[in-house]
């Protein structure tokens, strides 16, 4: 059975000065999941917010919180993630010397466990912990910015994940340079959500912005 499609506007290209309308505007515009971009200046070159700014924003929505960070080490920041109101937490394969402790650490807390794949790490890695994931996020951009352009050679990526998991309850997310234009592409490679910063939040009207990338992700007027 196809996997509910997913769309999940990443806060990092919203107006901070106006988060909580901003969160507000994508929950009212018709966001599956709010995307949350935690960056530490380490893992990645560019130091987004932790979870005071998280928490500021819990009580606007009720839409789940996909959480991603791109911080090491990940494994001490766990709990304080998780009681900040995520519902799925995303941690990268290099993040930390025991990916299979932090996702048995993340479902222990109740919370979906995801783990998030750089361009250049192969979709391999996860074969020995398929039964802790509920998540893989694809990169398809190098973490750090938003704004960059989708690297065509992750379909190829996708495609190999969709396969790995069959008759998994496994999302596979993909996050980077995604609208409208490729998001037909990458659905049919075998992904059910998207993230998108760029794409809506640099748009006026966020429930259009969003309306067409699901029409090109299904194929179908919504
Ligand atoms: C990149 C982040 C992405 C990014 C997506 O490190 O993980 O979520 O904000 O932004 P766009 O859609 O602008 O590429
Ligand atoms: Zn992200």
């Amino acid at each position: 059975m196809a996997r509910p499609l997913i769309i999940a506007p990443s806060i990092l290209a919203a107006d901070f000065a106006r988060l909580g309308d901003e969160v507000r505007a994508i929950d009212a515009a018709g966001a599956d999941w709010i995307h949350i971009d935690v960056m530490d200046g380490h893992f990645v070159p560019n130091i987004s917010f932790g979870t005071p700014i998280m928490q500021s924003i819990r009580g606007v929505t009720r839409k789940p919180f996909d959480v991603h960070l791109m911080i090491a080490p990940v494994d001490p920041y766990l709990e304080s993630f998780a009681r900040a109101g995520a519902d799925v937490i995303t941690v990268h394969a290099e993040a930390g010397p025991h990916l299979d402790r932090s996702l048995q650490a993340i479902r222990a807390m109740g919370k979906k466990a995801g783990v998030s794949l750089n361009p250049a790490t192969p979709a391999s890695v996860l074969g020995h912990v398929l039964d802790r994931l509920d998540l893989i996020l694809v990169m398809s951009v190098n973490p750090g910015f938003g704004g960059q352009a989708f690297i065509p050679a992750m379909l190829d990526k996708i495609s190999e994940l969709r396969e790995m998991t069959r008759g998994r309850n496994i999302d596979i997310e993909v996050d980077g340079g995604i609208g409208a234009e490729n998001a037909g592409e990458i659905v049919r490679a075998g992904a059910n959500a998207l993230v998108a910063g760029s794409s809506i939040f640099k748009t006026q009207d966020y429930a259009a912005a969003i309306k067409s990338i699901r029409m090109a992700a299904t194929g179908v007027a919504v």
